[in-house]
């Protein structure tokens, strides 16, 4: 097992919402993260309220050159990368058969570009890394975070590229997980219900009550904190490796 203030990491949307709140959970226990987030303006001022353990580099997931050259950077800055966390995502709902428009596979293909491709870009890149660290105590050389949704397994009208980008993140755990074995790097996926972050503040009061409400327990929308908290676990149990957990309060989409 390793400490949390060992931690190097790339947090991909670590800007806002669940990737700022594992940032600062890393800080928190004396890490080093680079913030990976196509945003500007909001990546600066999370560097700001973070303080010197915190990098920002503006990267669009969703073009190879720019991943691979932040996580350059990020390794010119901390020596190494030890962990990964990607939170990068796009969250549209759209129905298929649209009431003004047919949806395109330019439109599908944005989500699962964003989503989907930048999870495999960042993956490939932080592995690429990782294989070069000294091993810990057990043998271990780093570890992969991705995010999925819950709609992967079960989504709702409207989500049929969002589903479909975070299914592709569930479907490739295992397969990558297997492969990076040999170097000592584990791959976990998060799949978090619904979550208390900038993507809620468009929708009205009752509206949120209503997504509560679905909740089993606890019927409330999930802290950031917690989904942070799962990250920091999982970096630290080395027997978690190729799988995805739901973090949802047992809540199914009908
Ligand atoms: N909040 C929830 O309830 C919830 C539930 C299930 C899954 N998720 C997933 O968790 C992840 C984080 O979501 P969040 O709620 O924190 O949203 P958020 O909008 O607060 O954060 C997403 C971040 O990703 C960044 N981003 C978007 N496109 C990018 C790109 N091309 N390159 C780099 N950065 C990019 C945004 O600038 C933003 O800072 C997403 O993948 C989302 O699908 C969230």
């Amino acid at each position: 097992m390793r400490n949390l203030d060992e931690i190097c990491a790339v947090v991909t949307g670590g800007a806002s919402g669940l990737g700022l709140a594992t940032a600062t959970a890393i800080v928190e226990a004396g890490g080093k993260v680079a913030l990976l987030d196509i945003n500007q303006s909001q990546g600066k001022e999370s560097e700001r309220v973070l303080g010197s353990s915190a990098l920002f580099i503006q990267t669009d997931v969703s073009n190879e050159s720019s991943v691979d050259s932040a996580i350059e950077k990020a390794v010119n800055e901390f020596g190494s990368i030890n962990l990964a966390v990607n939170c990068a995502g796009i969250a549209p709902s759209a129905r298929v058969l649209g009431r003004d428009r047919l949806m395109s596979t330019e439109d599908f293909a944005k989500v699962t570009t964003i989503n989907l491709n930048g999870c495999f870009s960042v993956a490939r890149a932080a592995a690429n890394v990782m294989q070069n660290n000294e091993v810990d105590a057990d043998q271990q050389r780093g570890v992969i975070i991705n995010t999925a949704s819950i709609a992967a397994f079960d989504g709702v009208i409207g989500q049929a590229a969002y589903s479909a980008s975070k299914a592709g993140i569930v479907g490739m755990t295992l397969p990558l997980a297997r492969e990076f074995a040999r170097i000592g790097v584990r791959v976990m996926t998060i799949a978090p219900g619904l979550f208390r972050t900038p993507l809620f503040d468009t929708l009205p009061p009752n509206a949120v009550e209503v997504l509560e409400a679905s909740t089993p327990f606890p019927s409330r929308l999930g802290d950031p904190e917690e989904y942070a908290a799962m990250v920091c676990h999982i970096f630290q149990n080395t027997m978690l490796n190729g799988e995805t957990i739901r973090l949802d309060g047992a809540l199914r989409m009908s």
